[in-house]
């Protein structure tokens, strides 16, 4: 807007709100701390954190004295458990990666990242949040011991304003552990979720302080809704303020349709929360369908002045669980075509970018998948924006049961978190509780639960995914809508028939099993046929479970497991099977054949699709069985133009036959009921692959270094026909303004790398032979002949700290010595991103010199300072001096020092197989604009490229 014409609406609103102009001035900003985090795999630093005095950490915990310049630079979100190998002996449930129990040196890391704040910041309040972190995470600003956090999936925020520096560096630094396990499925390491910093007047919205909901009268959409809004404001000055609340609803169509403000005196240091109410006439309602969003805009002011203002998009729309007529969305039946997932992808494992967020919610609907279970924990809210914006219903899980206070913490963190998402319709304590469920205290703990969730959110019941037929006690006689994990039959009837005032949903079915493009079981490669057959007791086939409750809509539908097939639990197979087969996509959201079977009875599409492939050579007679998913009322077969019969389809089933084969052709036409033909389908017996064909999901994308692109690579023949068994060994390379990320295939036995790290080598020496004696210094600060290259310390006593403890050479208090060792190095050692020498302990304080110049100092006797010496560096004999000064009782050097030579990073080279014809690429955008062009190259096949556009984008504000 203008100037000049923001002045006028200016005038205009000034009696009933302030100026939208001055919002701009409003102090709150957020800001991703996503980009230039220092990693480092393994802990060297056990007594970093210190419990005996406040900010006196030490080694990577520190505020200064320590250098992390040989550690690899990396963005959030970042996954390290995907960069390690595959282990046998690793736990199979979680994908065989080498982490947790058994591998502790993989299974703890650190990470540190630098910001400043400026000075102008002084008097703002600084909030750290970080949105996930497996698993357990401590952490430091600078040097302070802020946050010990457990629990890989709830977010956690500390108000770090005390300890920060205005207008100089600042350090967060964080040890993650991830040795112990949450779930019994790939979980991923580090910081895989997004960071934020958020600064505040002192006076503003509480974190998460916004709630806004609708209701209609009688819960029937019809008329006007009412729309609730409740204000948490915080106020953090001494003394009470008296607070404006200006709320503004803007439509879906970007019109302001409401209006309403309310105020309230905020005592000093304390929060204070307004409850206001107003209308929306004729509501857009949000549906799947057309997932319209409207915009509450939160504006509080203190004395006319405004100091803090808030989006928060929400959808007007009713969701009720009905115990005869199951689940209905804007007062209609609305039956749950669900997907349970959990939060993995091929290539980049839990660490998934915001856009391939939205690429896997665009995946799920193209079979008709309306509804996603958050499988088992809450998701990142990116997930849950996706779900707004394109229309995806939600069950939003909690990870564990429990009543005491750390888990009504994690459920009170999740619900207020996310209340305002119009895609969530309901809530789940947990899921599959088998130890408690049936029992008197797992109900106790439940309801618990459930009637809290009254307190947070008036508008969402809450459910239980019971691993049970036809079974009350426990959980399942107080939860509000019975859930149903499994045991599609009989048990459903009886247990509706007895509790007929209790609503359903089936919270986990199917567990069907199949990977993609593989119609022969194999153990040993670990692969199993697609054909849908239930490999377990528990399992049902789709046609199975879904015919149940397309018969019943009083069950609500249900969320099969699972819609994208996910690392670990290879059920039914182990090693080397790797992850899961129960998708209906495989990881990369590549449709198995089941895809098809859910799109016809899910979606109003035509649909009419045949399996197996039909590249069989010296198979020839063999009878395999072949199957029709479709939607059409009879579908006719034919091997190479003879027709093999013609056959009506029942409603939610699917037609097989038993085949003879023969190459050439299998075909089927699809009729509909008035005998029309409206669908044909053919598979082919190919030829070898000749060529390549790279696809991208999208031909652009934004130049913020955060977007990305999926690439698929496809093998054909020489007539253009996709080769359905190629497994070529493709290697890629990208130039321009992207960068990969991570590939894969779907294949469940894979143990090709996910990514490709420009790996850093680091050579590290052990210095712990040296030369000492005790030397009078004045001021240890200043170079002293005793310290530099050329000194003569043959007749000194020697120090050797090899397999000793920290043996204390100065004996005399008030006493200084030196120390001196050497180091040799090569021009290549010198040729990397840099040298950092790390001590363990100089008792009471200690000058480093390298080559005769000052490095550092420590106060500390217990730090273990770092330091960057690479510039003090040069190729050949280097001379390290420790001037150590002992202040009381026995003292010196710790001898056990070391050196961390980082090497020039190796060059990368990006591969991966195809599995049967496909393959993934993940390629994310830098913040440059401009034009990716990803290459495609296998032996023997004509390779392709092909470019997307990185276009001018703002990128997310940051620090
Ligand atoms: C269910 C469980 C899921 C998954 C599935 C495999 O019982 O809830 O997490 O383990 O079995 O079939």
């Amino acid at each position: 807007m203008r100037p000049f014409a923001c002045a006028l609406v200016s005038a205009f609103v000034a009696l009933l709100f302030l100026s939208p102009c001055a919002a701009a001035n409003a102090p709150r900003q957020r800001l991703s701390l996503d980009a230039g985090w220092k990693f480092h795999l393994g802990d060297k630093w056990p007594v970093a954190a210190r419990l005996d005095k406040a900010g006196a950490s030490t080694g990577p915990a520190a505020a200064a004295g320590f250098t992390d310049v040989t550690w690899r630079t990396v963005d959030l979100p970042h996954d390290w458990a995907i960069e390690l190998p595959f282990d046998k002996a690793a736990e199979i449930n979680h994908g065989f990666r080498a982490v947790g129990p058994g591998f502790e040196a993989n299974s703890i890391a650190w990470y540190r990242r630098a910001f400043e704040l400026p000075s102008a910041d002084e008097g703002k309040r600084i909030w750290l949040t970080f949105d996930g972190v497996y698993r357990d995470a401590t952490v430091w600003v600078n040097g302070w011991l802020m946050r010990h956090h457990e629990g890989g999936y709830y977010p956690f925020r500390e108000d770090i304003t005390d300890v920060v520096k205005f207008g100089e560096p600042n350090v967060i630094a964080m040890r993650v552990d991830a040795t112990k396990f949450e779930g019994w499925f790939y979980e991923g390491a580090g910081i895989y979720r997004h960071v934020w910093l958020e600064k505040t007047a002192p006076v503003a919205i509480a974190p998460d302080g916004i709630f806004v909901y609708s209701q209609f009268k009688d819960n029937v959409p019809a008329g006007e809704a009412e729309i609730h809004v409740e204000a948490e404001v915080l106020n953090h000055l001494i003394d009470a303020v008296d607070t404006l609340v200006d709320c503004e609803v803007i439509s879906p169509g970007g019109q302001s349709v409401a209006r309403f403000s309310g105020s309230q005196q905020v005592t000093g240091e304390s929060q204070g929360t307004l409850k206001l109410q107003s209308q929306v006439t004729s509501p857009v309602l949000w549906s799947p369908e057309s997932p319209k969003l409207y915009k509450l805009v939160t504006t509080v002011s203190v004395d006319g002045k405004i100091v803090d203002q808030k989006e928060t998009v929400f959808g007007i729309r009713t969701a009720v669980f009905d115990p005869e007529k199951g689940f209905l969305l804007n007062g209609e039946p609305y039956p749950i075509y669900g997907t349970c997932n959990h939060q993995d992808h091929a290539g980049v494992g839990a660490a998934i970018p915001d856009a391939l967020q939205e690429f896997r919610i665009r995946r799920l609907q193209e079979f008709g998948c309306n509804a996603i279970r958050t499988s088992h924990n809450p998701p990142t809210p990116e997930l849950l924006d996706a779900c707004d914006r394109l229309g995806m219903l939600v069950m939003n899980e909690n990870r564990l049961l429990g009543s005491d206070s750390e888990n009504m913490r994690k459920w009170d963190v999740m619900i207020r978190r996310d209340r305002n998402h119009p895609s969530i319709v309901i809530w789940s304590v947990s899921n599959e509780e088998f130890t408690v469920q049936g029992t008197e205290q797992g109900g106790n703990v439940a309801r618990t639960m459930q009637s809290y969730v009254k307190r947070l959110d008036p508008t969402r019941p809450v459910t239980y995914p019971a691993p049970q037929g036809d079974t009350v006690g426990g959980i399942n006689s107080v939860i509000e809508v019975r859930g149903w994990n499994y045991h599609p039959g009989p048990d459903m009837d009886t247990y509706h028939a007895k509790h007929p005032h209790q609503a359903n949903v089936g919270t986990e079915q199917g567990s069907t099993t199949g990977t993609r493009g593989i119609y022969e079981s194999s153990p040993e490669r670990g692969h199993v046929a697609a054909y849908d057959e239930p490999p377990h007791r528990w399992v049902t086939s789709a046609e199975t479970w879904w015919s149940w409750f397309a018969d019943r809509p009083w069950l609500s539908g249900g969320f099969v497991w699972t819609g994208f097939d996910y690392r670990g639990e290879p059920t039914p197979y182990s090693w080397p099977n790797i992850n899961s087969h129960f998708g209906i996509l495989d990881m990369c959201g590549f449709p198995k054949d089941n895809f098809y079977y859910y799109k016809a009875w899910w979606t109003d599409e035509v649909v009419l699709h045949l399996l197996p492939h039909w590249n069989w050579p010296g198979r020839e007679g063999h009878e395999f069985r072949v199957d029709a998913l479709s939607n059409c009322n009879e579908v006719e077969f034919f091997l190479n133009g003879a027709s093999l019969g013609r056959t009506s389809m029942k409603p939610n089933s699917k037609l097989t036959w038993k085949v003879k084969y023969a190459p050439g052709t299998l075909s089927a036409k699809g009729f509909d009921a008035e005998g029309n033909v409206i669908a044909e389908a053919k598979v082919e017996t190919t030829g070898e692959a000749t060529r390549l064909e790279l696809t991208p999901d999208r031909n652009t994308i934004n130049a913020d270094g955060d977007d990305v692109a999926v690439f698929k690579v496809a093998a054909y023949d020489a007539q253009g026909r996709f080769v359905p068994v190629a497994q070529n060994k493709i290697h890629f390379a990208l130039e321009g303004a992207g960068k990969i990320i991570g590939v894969g295939n779907g294949d469940p036995s894979c143990h090709e790398p996910d990514t490709f790290m420009a790996n850093v080598p680091v050579r590290s020496v052990a210095l712990h032979s040296w030369r000492w004696n005790q030397v009078p210094v004045e001021s240890p600060g200043e170079p002293v002949p005793e310290c530099a290259p050329g000194f003569e310390d043959s007749n000194w006593k020697i120090l050797d700290g090899e397999n000793t403890n920290w043996p204390r050479t100065i004996d005399a208090s008030d006493t200084t010595a030196i120390y001196r060792s050497h180091l040799a190095l090569t021009e290549e050692d010198l040729s990397g991103a840099g040298v950092q020498i790390q001590f363990t302990g100089c008792d009471d304080e200690g000058w480093y010199f390298v080559n005769g110049r000052f490095v550092g100092e420590t106060h500390d006797w217990n730090g273990q300072p770092a330091f960057d010496i690479t510039k003090f560096l040069r190729a050949g004999d280097n001379v390290i001096a420790v001037c150590c000064r002992n202040g009381g009782g026995p003292g010196g050097l710790n001898p056990s020092v070391s050196v961390d030579i980082a090497l020039r990073p190796e060059p990368v080279q990006w591969s991966r197989s195809l599995f049967n014809g496909l393959a993934q690429i993940i390629v994310q955008s830098t913040r440059t604009p401009g034009e990716i062009k990803l290459t495609a190259r296998a032996d023997g096949l004509a390779s392709d490229n092909v470019s997307v556009e990185a276009l001018t984008s703002e990128p997310r504000p940051e620090l």
